[in-house]
């Protein structure tokens, strides 16, 4: 198989790309409901699973930089037929779920008061601790972290996790679906080993 794309495949990479995300989403979802409904605040599982959700979350900020460079160096498989309408939503869905790849983990980074313990390898100091920090939001917008944070952390969870993040992926995947036992054509082919 390709490692690139094809007019008719995603190549290799592009899938490894899709679902190692796909994964990676999936487990950062399942960390912080856990942490949610199934541990006491300041115990120990509560605190791991925290830091289990921000190091799944910082690494789909790093894998999706590798990501929009693959994609800029390989041309796109050419879309099922089907009305203009929905090809053109096809581009809304997908560019938004950049936008969520991209905006999940900055919101996520700037908007957390403890430094991520990055699987339990190293540590990423937290934002409040960089020099970006004390030039944008203290001296530049005057506010103290925790001013800065009430926003920040709003837009992350309620407005992006809760409710759009979920939206679009799962609009996303119910058409892939749709398209595969449905109208029974090639678009899961094309992201799938077959
Ligand atoms: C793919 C990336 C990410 C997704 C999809 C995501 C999604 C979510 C969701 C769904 C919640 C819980 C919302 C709720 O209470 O209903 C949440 C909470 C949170 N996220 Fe993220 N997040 C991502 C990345 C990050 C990153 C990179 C960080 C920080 C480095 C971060 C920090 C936090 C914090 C501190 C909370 C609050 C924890 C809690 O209330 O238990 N997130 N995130
Ligand atoms: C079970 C879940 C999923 C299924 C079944 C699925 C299926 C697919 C399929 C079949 C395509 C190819 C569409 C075409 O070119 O006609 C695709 C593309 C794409 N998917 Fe998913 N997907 C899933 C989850 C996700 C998630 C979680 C994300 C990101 C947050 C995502 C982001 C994308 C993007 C950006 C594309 C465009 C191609 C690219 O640039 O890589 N998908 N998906």
């Amino acid at each position: 198989m390709n490692y690139k794309n094809t007019k008719e495949d995603y190549g290799r990479i592009a899938r490894w790309f899709h679902w190692g995300t796909a994964l990676l989403f999936l487990f950062a979802y399942m960390a912080v409901y856990y942490r949610h409904w199934f541990t006491d605040k300041q115990t120990p599982e509560n605190l791991v699973a925290l830091h289990l959700h921000l190091s799944f979350g910082v690494t789909v900020g790093v894998v999706v930089i590798l990501r929009i460079i693959w994609r800029n160096m390989n041309i796109q498989p050419t879309l099922e037929p089907g009305p203009t309408w929905q090809h053109w939503l096809v581009h809304v869905v997908h560019y938004g779920l950049y936008a969520v790849m991209i905006v999940m983990p900055l919101s996520g980074y700037i908007g957390t008061g403890v430094s991520t313990n990055f699987f339990y390898l190293f540590e990423i100091p937290k934002f409040a601790d960089t020099w970006l920090f004390d030039v944008l939001v203290w001296d530049m917008m005057g506010l103290t972290f925790e001013e800065f944070e009430k926003p920040v952390d709003f837009f992350h969870k309620e407005i992006m996790g809760a409710w759009l993040v979920w939206l679009l992926i799962a609009g996303h995947a119910a058409a892939a679906l749709y398209h595969h036992f449905r109208l029974r054509d090639r678009t899961l082919l094309k992201m799938i080993h077959h």
